[in-house]
């Protein structure tokens, strides 16, 4: 999820390195939205010059990069315009050269950084290439930045004297797909364009003085200036093309003035503007926001701001309001959502889609994981694979055992860390250890590393906080790219962690032949897990209601699965007892008759996973077991005809069928769900639960 941040001060004076600083903090508040590079750009010396920065991974390595450089940081701007971006790869590897700020040519008229997607940026380039502009980039952004150069060029050689925002009109034009920019360029210092389609930006106003007025009005354009906009040059971009038909002259005075900005007596005052895609990297500057609108134009200059549309569309009140963002930092990372744990449950669909993003070659059905593909070998070679983890990441592992095992053919164990050390396990340099955390921070876990990293044994970490211990410790390993998790019971990153184990399998096994079939069935399957789980999340309405009718007021809750299903029943259950404080415990179901069936009454709730894998039989003759005892259980399966005697039944939750390995994806959504609402419904603070840390640092 890429991330857009821009700063301009006017008439207050700031350094270049705090400029730089309020930047980078800016793209560090975006962090949590998960990225794979970073740039931004700032003026130079000479007049009109840029410096550019960029690195692929985390905004602290571009820190680094820029600590690196030789450049007069203490120079001082009165006004300035600096533009900055977290990039997620899309069109192009994360490369420096793919980074933004991209720009229009080796000078940097223009520069730009941009979310969202032009998608007919390849007509454009051609269009471009044709034109002898030279393409450094794979990025669809950088055809917007020579976009601007090409169309300001031609409107100079034909004497037509546009400004910015009129310029980014007819640039506009011609673009399709989404977007949410920014444009610096050296022809107009000091100014700042900002645009959005389908993608959000925002705009902080921070200023000593009183604004006299809360909004800022529309504005559009004149009869002259209407004429010069001309059609979308996209369907005849191979042929010749009526681009930029020459224009009319236009005259270059600015014609109105910002209401909001004007002073008492015309004197122009200090002002700040953060421009952002997101409030949580604004609100430490200023509350007072302004959001833009699909297609509305921000202009920067002379401390004002303006908003231009191509044209007036009825409906439109013809101003943007600058309101006062009530909430604190938390409150907006959390978007609509009450609690952190709400947003992480229904974040799933993208965050699992972020676990195999650039990882997972869909169309020819290979795996690519840059943190093992050196180790891969020499893990291939063990005798043993040992997952060690605690918790929530214990069962991520119980989950992906069975098939680690058949991809890899080598024996998988799976310990809790805490019980590994007690017993001393005995560990040898031909075992392979994964360490499975979502925080990394683990001390069990960390504990565990260490013996095992004493015992020379090749450690893995499956991690999703970048930089933490478990990550820096171990040999090599998979980062998770769930993003934060905030609410202390883990849920996107239980997803996340079990396609990256089922990725490593899959990357075990990618040399053999007889795996092919199989993997290829799996890899299939991953891909469309992202929209299952949207299927799934659609049965929150049904939980909300079983939560506050049968399952509100119980004591207890049993869970029953078998195969890949135990550890959604250990999951469910553990999901269950951490935030709503009701007793659940996951039973294998082949367990049941052992002893367990003691508990089955027609009062005990009972959960049982009846999806279709190869042991749906043996599950069914357990909830018969139930049934037969009075038990009314709820039972989650593919199909409701899957079912015999479905009346004995207190409900059905359906969830969409994938392969059998990854189901335990699908189902674990709905239990996610219901502990959610038992907790809710119990009052309980779910994201801050009783007794519990989110990263449990002490043995
Ligand atoms: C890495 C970059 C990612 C970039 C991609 C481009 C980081 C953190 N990741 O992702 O931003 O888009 O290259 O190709 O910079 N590691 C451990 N232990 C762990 C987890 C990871 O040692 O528990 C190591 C890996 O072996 C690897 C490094 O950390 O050397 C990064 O791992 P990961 O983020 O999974 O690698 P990529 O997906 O290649
Ligand atoms: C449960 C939960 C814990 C953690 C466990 C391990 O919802 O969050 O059980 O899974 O404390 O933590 P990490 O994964 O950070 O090592």
């Amino acid at each position: 999820m890429c991330g857009i941040f821009g700063y301009c001060n006017y008439l207050v004076e700031k350094p270049r390195e705090e400029i730089i600083d309020i930047l980078t903090d800016g793209l560090q508040k975006l962090e949590y939205r998960g990225y794979d590079s970073a740039g931004l750009a700032i003026s130079g010396d000479a007049p009109g010059s840029a410096l550019i920065f960029r690195e692929t991974g985390k905004v602290a390595a571009l820190k680094q990069k820029i600590i690196a450089q030789d450049f007069d940081r203490k120079a001082l701007f009165n006004s300035h315009v600096g533009i900055a971006h977290t990039r997620w790869a899309t069109h192009g590897e994360p490369l420096e050269k793919n980074c933004h700020p991209q720009k229009s040519d080796p000078t940097a008229e223009f520069l730009v950084v941009h979310n969202g997607i032009i998608t007919n940026y390849q007509d454009i380039k051609t269009l471009l290439q044709n034109k002898g502009f030279v393409f450094e980039s794979d990025t669809d952004t950088e055809c917007i930045a020579k976009l601007c150069k090409h169309i300001y060029d031609t409107n100079i050689k034909n004497n037509v004297d546009l400004d910015f925002q009129q310029l980014m009109k007819q640039v506009l034009l011609e673009l399709e797909g989404s977007y949410g920019m920014l444009v610096k360029s050296s022809h107009f210092p000091n100014e700042l364009i900002g645009t959005r389609k389908g993608s959000p930006l925002l705009i902080g106003v921070k200023s000593d003085q009183k604004l006299k007025v809360d909004f800022v009005d529309v504005e559009f354009p004149d009869v002259s200036e209407q004429q010069t906009l001309s059609p979308h040059f996209a369907a005849t971009a191979t042929t010749s093309n009526n681009l930029l038909a020459p224009l009319t002259a236009h005259d270059h005075l600015r014609q109105s003035q910002s209401r909001a900005f004007l002073s008492e007596d015309g004197v122009p005052k200090p002002v700040e503007f953060f421009f952002s895609s997101d409030p949580a990297s604004v609100v430490q500057h200023t509350k007072k926001v302004l959001f833009l609108e699909d297609d509305d134009i921000a202009h920067i200059y002379d401390g004002e701001l303006h908003i231009h549309r191509a044209k007036k569309e009825a409906g439109d009140l013809g101003i943007r309001n600058i309101q006062t963002l009530e909430m604190e930092l938390a409150q907006i990372m959390k978007g609509p959502y009450k609690h952190f744990m709400a947003k992480e449950i229904f974040e799933q669909p993208e965050s699992t889609f972020n676990t195999m993003r650039g990882r997972i070659d869909f169309v020819n059905h290979a795996v690519r994981l840059g943190g093992l593909k050196s180790w891969l070998s020499s893990i291939r070679r063990s005798k043993r694979i040992i997952m060690i983890a605690c918790g929530t990441s214990y069962h991520s592992c119980i989950a992906t055992r069975s098939i680690f095992e058949e991809l890899t053919e080598i024996p998988v164990v799976v310990e809790l860390a805490s019980d590994f050390l007690d017993r001393k396990s005995p560990v040898f340099r031909d075992d392979v250890c994964v360490f499975v955390s979502q925080s990394g921070e683990t001390a069990d876990t960390i504990l565990a590393l260490q013996y095992c990293s004493d015992r020379g044994a090749l450690t893995v970490g499956v991690v999703n906080s970048v930089g933490s211990s478990i990550s820096r410790q171990t040999n090599c390993g998979v980062h998770i790219n769930a993003g934060p998790e905030i609410g202390v019971a883990s849920t996107k990153a239980y997803t996340s962690q079990y396609i990256a184990l089922v990725m490593i399998a899959l990357s075990l096994s990618d040399d053999r032949i007889s795996k092919t079939q199989r993997r290829i069935e799996i890899i299939d399957g991953l891909k469309k897990i992202p929209q299952q789980i949207k299927e799934v999340l659609k049965l929150e309405d049904t939980v909300k209601d079983l939560c506050s009718s049968s399952l509100n007021d119980q004591k207890s809750l049993l869970l029953l699965g078998r195969g890949y299903q135990y550890a959604s029943a250990l999951e469910g259950a553990l999901k269950i007892k951490e935030i709503s404080y009701m007793h659940s415990e996951g039973v294998l179901a082949g367990e049941l008759k052992h002893g367990v069936l003691a508990l089955v009454d027609d009062q005990l709730p009972i959960i049982a996973f009846a999806t279709r894998d190869s042991l749906f039989p043996k599950v069914m003759s357990a909830i018969a077991q139930v049934t037969a005892r009075s038990g009314r259980p709820i039972v989650i399966c593919n199909d409701e005809n899957d079912i015999a005697d479905a009346q004995k039944l207190l409900a059905i939750l359906k969830v969409p069928t994938t392969v059998d390995c990854l189901q335990g994806l699908l189902n674990i959504i709905p239990l996610q769900l219901i502990s959610y609402w038992l907790a809710v419904n119990r009052n309980i603070n779910v994201d801050f639960p009783r007794n519990l840390a989110k990263s449990v640092t002490v043995e």
